[in-house]
């Protein structure tokens, strides 16, 4: 047994690594013991089980086995596509025609006319040459990072990009090099650093990054990425189907689509379906199939997602999926964050931080907003510093006034008890 004054003294980076003489699994029964005796806080808002389909509101089951309603503030179908009428009936004509799994990766026999579209569609929506479909997200970054760069190439990162690059650009043997979150003289710095003779150089960042959901400076990126001879790609997550005049990401934002190397993103997020995609050169494309260890070895996306995927891009194409009443609600939100003083960061997307400095008081208020029937994500170590530890709210298209300002009203509740908001008003 463990003591509980040692427990509470530990964090969860100190269970990452064996100590000398201990068995190889010893940490995990560490955790697991911590996590069953109560004595570590922090988790008793994961692992929720959700009974109806990701709406504005609806039922989730607890650990202990309680079913209550929840207002859902933590769902990235932020445009409610994954329950869309006409997606789900396209990817259920493909379900019935080719089962539900593929039986083989995508260089064999994994593919189908449908995941052919699908990659045409991404690359003519992204107005590059040609695209590829990665099973998974994450492992599109992985992949393509690590396939593109090798020992001797430098990858120049945002300290806040997503986990899944900072993977792939271990596995890669490039050198890596991080600037401060959105920090464009931190950046040039780093560029102006960087040998002469190391010419491959690759300068990577989330489009709208998911822990702050503010947009990358772009502009200025493109810019240097010029001046010092670099490629760029963005990982633009949480920014398609959502930012930019007519959807078209992070990269439209600012008017330098045809400057970015590497369209990044995630069909899991607003496409409201599952895995990554790339959509570049047809001679990157190519190399990416052959070499993107994450897609020659890992079975294909299923069809029937596929096909939910392909109805979705022909909204996006038409930009008809639902974007402005999506922002009337990130708005709206923003505007009551705001307006009742919490610090809500710099958003500029369905990512709406609430910041609480304070892991302890993020544990509570978590737990307690969930059970007043307000479901929101956690955000700390290891996704962020502890010390900039928060709430991240996401917004869905199908979130009703009413359920948003009830969930403020309860965090304005909540705050009475735990003083988290930086003004009073
Ligand atoms: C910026 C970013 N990139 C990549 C990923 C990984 O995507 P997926 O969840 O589809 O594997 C995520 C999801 O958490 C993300 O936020």
């Amino acid at each position: 047994m463990i003591e509980s004054e040692q427990i509470q003294s530990k964090k969860f980076e100190d269970y990452l690594v064996s100590e000398n003489g201990e068995d190889l699994f010893r940490k995990t029964q560490k955790v697991y013991e911590i996590l069953k005796s109560g004595v570590m806080t922090g988790n008793e808002g994961l692992g929720m089980i959700s009974i109806e389909k990701h709406q504005g509101e609806y039922p989730i089951k607890e650990k202990n086995g309680k079913v209550h309603k929840v207002i859902m503030l933590g769902s990235n179908s932020y445009l409610n596509l994954s329950t869309d009428k006409k997606v789900v009936q396209e990817a259920q004509k493909a379900l019935e025609k080719f089962g539900f799994g593929m039986g083989a990766v995508s260089n064999y026999a994994g593919i189908t006319e449908i995941h052919q579209e699908l990659e045409a569609r991404i690359a003519k929506f992204y107005q590059k040459e040609d695209a590829i479909v990665f099973p998974s997200g994450y492992g599109a970054n992985v992949g393509i990072i690590s396939a593109l760069c090798n020992k001797g190439d430098v990858i120049i990162n945002d300290s806040a990009n997503h986990a899944s690059i900072f993977d792939g650009c271990k596995l890669s043997g490039a050198d890596i090099k991080v600037f401060p979150h959105a920090n464009m003289q931190a950046l040039e710095r780093v560029l102006q650093k960087i040998p002469d003779e190391q010419t491959g150089r690759l300068i990577i960042t989330d489009g709208v990054f998911s822990m702050d959901g503010d947009i990358a400076r772009l502009d200025v990126i493109v810019e240097l990425a010029q001046k010092y001879g670099c490629k760029i790609m963005v990982d633009d997550a949480h920014g398609i189907g959502i930012v930019g005049k007519s959807g078209r990401g992070s990269a439209q934002y600012y008017n330098v689509e045809d400057k970015i190397d590497l369209n990044v993103g995630m069909l899991s997020k607003s496409p409201g379906g599952l895995g990554g995609y790339c959509a570049a050169s047809k001679e990157i494309i190519q190399y990416l199939k052959l070499y993107a260890r994450t897609y020659f070895f890992s079975t294909a996306l299923p069809a029937s997602v596929a096909a939910g995927l392909n109805e979705v891009f022909k909204m996006f194409e038409k930009d008809s999926a639902g974007r402005d009443v999506l922002w009337q609600k990130i708005n709206y939100l923003k505007e009551k964050l705001t307006k009742e003083g919490f610090d809500i960061g710099h958003s500029q997307s369905a990512i709406v931080p609430v910041m609480i400095y304070d892991e302890e008081k993020l544990f509570k208020i978590h737990s307690e907003l969930r059970q007043r029937g307000v479901y929101v994500n956690i955000v700390t170590y290891p996704a962020v510093r502890r010390k900039e530890c928060r709430l991240r709210l996401c917004v869905m298209k199908e979130l009703s006034f009413e359920q948003i300002d009830r969930a403020v009203e309860i965090l304005v509740e909540l705050d009475n008890k735990y003083h988290i908001r930086k003004s009073f008003v």
